[in-house]
């Protein structure tokens, strides 16, 4: 039993006299936040891609190309990148995705590894899951030109 059974009904009247929606329209959510703040900006985007370009660089499964590659600017390269991807005030100014990966021919499994590594990486810096989603969707485009298809 409601302490003041009367209050919702006179609100309800007053919904309906003022003729508005309003009272009955839930509040839309604000907008959300460019996926780059999402991702924790600079500071949270650079240890993302500090922590799966250092593994996919030495898993026996994915390490081959980057052999004799300078892993410090690969990394602010793939930063740049994402962050100007991801809405975030970069500009990038490296090779586009298919001359960029032009005659590594990179397969089907090394693009899975790095997307293992990517999303164990956006896990470990507490990404929230639809965030990860949405970084690793925006990735998955890129796949056919980073695999020259
Ligand atoms: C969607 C997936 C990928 C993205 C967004 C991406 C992004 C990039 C970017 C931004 C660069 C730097 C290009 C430049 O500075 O001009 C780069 C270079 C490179 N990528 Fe990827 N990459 C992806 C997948 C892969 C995969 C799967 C591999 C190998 C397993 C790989 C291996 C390399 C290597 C070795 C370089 C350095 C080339 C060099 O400096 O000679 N990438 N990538």
């Amino acid at each position: 039993m409601p302490l003041h059974p009367t209050i919702p009904a006179a609100l309800l009247a007053a919904c309906v006299l003022a003729g508005t929606t309003a009272c009955s329209t839930p509040t839309p959510a604000p907008p959300k936040p460019p996926l780059f703040v999402r991702l924790g900006g600079m500071p949270g985007l650079t240890a993302v891609v500090d922590d799966f370009v250092s593994k996919v660089s030495v898993d026996p499964r994915s390490k081959r190309t980057f052999e004799g590659v300078n892993l410090t600017r690969l990394k602010a390269s793939v930063v740049s990148h994402v962050c100007a991807l991801s809405g975030g005030p970069c500009k990038y100014e490296g090779d586009p995705m298919a001359l960029a990966h032009q005659g590594m021919a990179i397969s089907k499994e090394e693009l899975s590894v790095m997307g293992h590594y990517v999303d164990q990486a956006l896990r470990r810096q507490g990404v929230a899951p639809e965030d990860r989603e949405e970084l690793e969707s925006m990735l998955d485009k890129l796949g056919p030109e980073v695999l020259n298809k």
